[in-house]
């Protein structure tokens, strides 16, 4: 192997401690700490334990977090009902509602319906329109987190020739956003992207983002590149139990890449830490 392994769980780590560390100085003048609300709906077990890990977080850092757990059954009325009391409540900063919604609740209605100054997923069409445009807003925790990878390990990231796999509105729109605005030459590829392992050569940068478990080969990424692996896939392990793997091939790209994300312990710890950040800094901007 000869690429440098991104340690995006040690970075999370001390991201999380920096966000804990301004919280003091935010509740001395504010006279509250700052507020993260999170609405899951149902009972499916993969969110359930996002959400736990996301509350857990939130106290670690010194800031009120409060879960509403609502069922099944809940309705769309109910559940629009609830984030409408949220945007109104001034003790809440940030407003998450765990995706996917139950198939009977219609989620860009519900995203929608939160205030665009509380939404620290950044999901709101407002935000990604700030985004696109070049304003200040909220971005969604994953790309963000990514950027903050590459930052810290290249610098300046202009001039450089991203590839993002991927166009889902939550990872590969924002962080194609992202790296234009940090003045990288950026290519969206997709599953009907023709010569896809050719695209992917060209890249100092590729962020994977599809969802299919080791897709990307060694021989798709240039020697030396940097590889930001999003995907999370849990896949059999050949002996009865489970793993997870990311959308690179992580024993091949290694040999090839110049640094790599691996899975787990890359991107995924970075959600959450962003996560944070984005609640304090929108607890500031709402005291301002
Ligand atoms: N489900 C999986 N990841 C996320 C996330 O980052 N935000 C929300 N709201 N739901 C998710």
């Amino acid at each position: 192997m000869t690429a440098a392994i991104i340690d995006g769980k040690g970075f999370a780590a001390t991201l999380r401690e920096r966000v804990a560390a301004l919280v003091p100085a935010f509740e001395a003048t504010a006279g509250r700490k700052p507020g993260l609300t999170v609405v899951i709906v149902g009972e499916d077990p993969a969110s359930q334990v996002y959400v736990r890990s996301k509350g857990k977080a939130t106290e670690a850092a010194g800031m009120v977090s409060t879960t509403h757990r609502l069922p099944d059954t809940t309705t769309q009325d109910d559940l629009l009902a609830l984030v409408r009391q949220l945007n109104a409540d001034p003790a809440v900063d940030g407003i998450l509602v765990q995706l996917p919604l139950p198939k009977h609740l219609d989620e860009s209605e519900v995203i929608a319906t939160i205030d665009p100054d509380k939404d620290v997923d950044g999901f709101h069409v407002v935000n990604a329109g700030r985004l696109a445009v070049g304003q200040e807003g909220f971005v969604p925790c994953t790309p963000l987190g990514c950027i903050m990878l590459l930052e810290d390990r290249l610098g300046d990231l202009s001039g450089l020739n991203a590839v993002v796999v991927g166009r889902s509105n939550i990872v590969g729109k924002p962080m194609a956003q992202l790296l234009l605005a940090k003045s990288c030459t950026v290519t969206v590829a997709h599953s009907r992207t023709k010569d896809l392992p050719e695209v992917c050569r060209r890249a100092d940068i590729l962020v994977a983002a599809v969802g299919r478990p080791e897709m990307i080969k060694g021989n798709w990424i240039k020697p030396g590149a940097t590889v930001i692996d999003v995907g999370i896939n849990r896949v059999d392990n050949g002996e009865g139990g489970t793993k997870l793997v990311g959308d690179v091939d992580f024993a091949s790209a290694a040999e090839v890449a110049g640094a790599i994300t691996p899975v787990p312990g890359g991107v995924g710890p970075m959600t959450i830490a962003v996560l944070l950040r984005n609640t304090l800094v929108s607890a500031y901007r709402r005291e301002n």
